[in-house]
């Protein structure tokens, strides 16, 4: 029987889910993406080929897989095109093998600004964000008032939506930020671009899930982002606005939740984090920059390098928890090569009292204090071993400790950026 298999970051995004998703995508016929928007960043390198997908679900690089975009993302539609061209220009087909929800929500241009101005105004709390506009976009969807990919070839129902919001934002966000204000007519005429050039991918996802469903067809869900940033579950308000752990993948596609064999939990083999927000085992000397430099910590879609720290078994837990991950993933454990010692989190302090529980309080997280047990480290390069009994014992400690401590089996083990680098178990 074919299997089902959804892919979802376990700790703040950038575990590498990417690598994950395309050797998985390998013996998939169906991947689809259901939340987000051009935060996410999953890198693939084929052939010394680099291909960062910000919407697009990166399994397309499989010539055989169908690739949908849900309806629980948000669409930037001018990165949405320029994709499109160079998946193209790359010799990917997208043609009649690339969907997308005519209930996805739209992102404009006023929704990138309102995110940016929100990040740079003294008067809002800075997050941090990737400055896409995602969180406006979906306040805008909540509030009922947002655009969607259907609206676009209905145009009476553009120009009435349009017209109000740019009003709103206009009189709202023009005082409150002091800002230009938008034109009407400039973005209706973007957006009669847009619509016109990826009318051909525009499907009612919904029943087209369902026939691939019927037909039995085999579907990767790719989480983006990750349980942390998860805008219930995750470090409130520090986080994204989408739910990015295991609903998020449901709601976003209508996809049979009971037709869901595995879903897999992507962990970094320590941790990092873009932007603000607490991060209890965060190393910001030495150590920091080693991981960061020896990791490629910059993040894909905006380049920021990502704050660094050890594995944190906590929040680990925590999004196990959230999940019911059924196996986890390990990214980047050639990375920790050549530490003396390995520090892994196993609980919190705070005034010297234990905790163990994930807190759902930013100030308390913010202040617990890390409670270290130490492995020790290996000098040797791991990037080539595909075989699990070939990695050093330490490594190997390193890995079975997490996997006990999580309940959760270690099935596969990323040793390297290239699609070769990976055990599998
Ligand atoms: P936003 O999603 O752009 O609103 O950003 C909110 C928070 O989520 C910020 O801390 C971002 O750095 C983080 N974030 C959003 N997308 C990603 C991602 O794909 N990887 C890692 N962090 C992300």
């Amino acid at each position: 029987m074919k299997k089902n298999i959804a892919i979802i970051g376990g700790q703040w995004g950038d575990e590498g889910k990417g690598k994950i998703v395309d050797y998985i995508a390998e013996n998939i016929d169906v991947v689809l993406r259901a939340q987000g928007g051009a935060n996410a960043g999953h890198t693939v390198i084929v052939n010394g080929k680099k291909f960062i997908f910000h919407l697009i679900p990166s399994g397309i690089i499989h010539k055989n897989v169908k690739a949908v975009i849900g309806n629980g993302m948000v669409l930037d539609l001018a990165e949405l095109i320029n994709e499109i061209k160079f998946l193209n220009k790359n010799g990917i087909e997208t043609a009649g093998r690339l969907f997308v929800s005519n209930r996805a929500h739209i992102t404009l241009p006023f929704h990138k600004y309102i995110d940016q101005q929100g990040e740079r105004s003294s008067k809002e709390k800075k997050i941090g964000t990737t400055g896409r506009g995602i969180g406006p976009t979906y306040m805008d969807k909540i509030a009922r008032v947002g655009i969607r990919i259907a609206d676009l070839y209905e145009r009476e129902t553009l120009r009435e939506k349009l017209e109000a919001n740019i009003a709103r934002v206009n009189e709202i966000y023009g005082k409150f930020y002091g800002a230009i204000p938008f034109s009407y007519h400039e973005i209706a005429g973007e957006l009669a671009a847009y619509a016109d050039f990826i009318k051909p991918y525009v499907a009612d996802t919904v029943s087209l899930i369902k026939g691939f469903e019927e037909q039995e067809l085999s579907f990767l869900l790719e989480g983006a982002q990750a349980t942390l940033l998860d805008v219930d579950f995750g470090t409130y308000p520090y986080v994204t606005s989408s739910n990015s752990s295991i609903g998020g993948l449901f709601t976003g596609s209508g996809f049979n939740p009971f037709l869901l064999n595995r879903s897999i939990g992507i962990f970094k083999a320590y941790c990092t984090r873009v932007g603000e927000g607490p991060f209890p085992t965060e190393q910001t000397g030495e150590i920091g920059e080693f991981l960061q430099e020896k990791g490629g910590e910059f993040g894909s879609t905006t380049g920021r390098p990502r704050r660094c720290g050890f594995f944190d078994l906590v929040s680990a837990r925590y999004s196990c928890m959230v999940n019911g991950f059924s196996d986890i993933a390990i990214t980047k454990l050639d990375v920790l090569s050549g530490l003396g010692e390995i520090p892994v989190c196993v609980s919190y302090e705070i005034d010297g009292k234990k905790i163990d529980e994930f807190p759902s309080q930013i100030k308390l997280l913010a202040k617990v204090k890390p409670v270290y047990k130490r492995f020790e480290g290996w000098k040797e390069d791991i990037s080539n071993i595909k075989d699990f009994d070939r990695l050093p014992s330490q490594a190997r400690e390193y890995i079975r400790y997490i996997e006990s401590e999580l309940k959760t089996r270690v099935s596969l083990i990323a040793t390297g950026p290239e699609r070769e680098s990976l055990i599998e178990r």
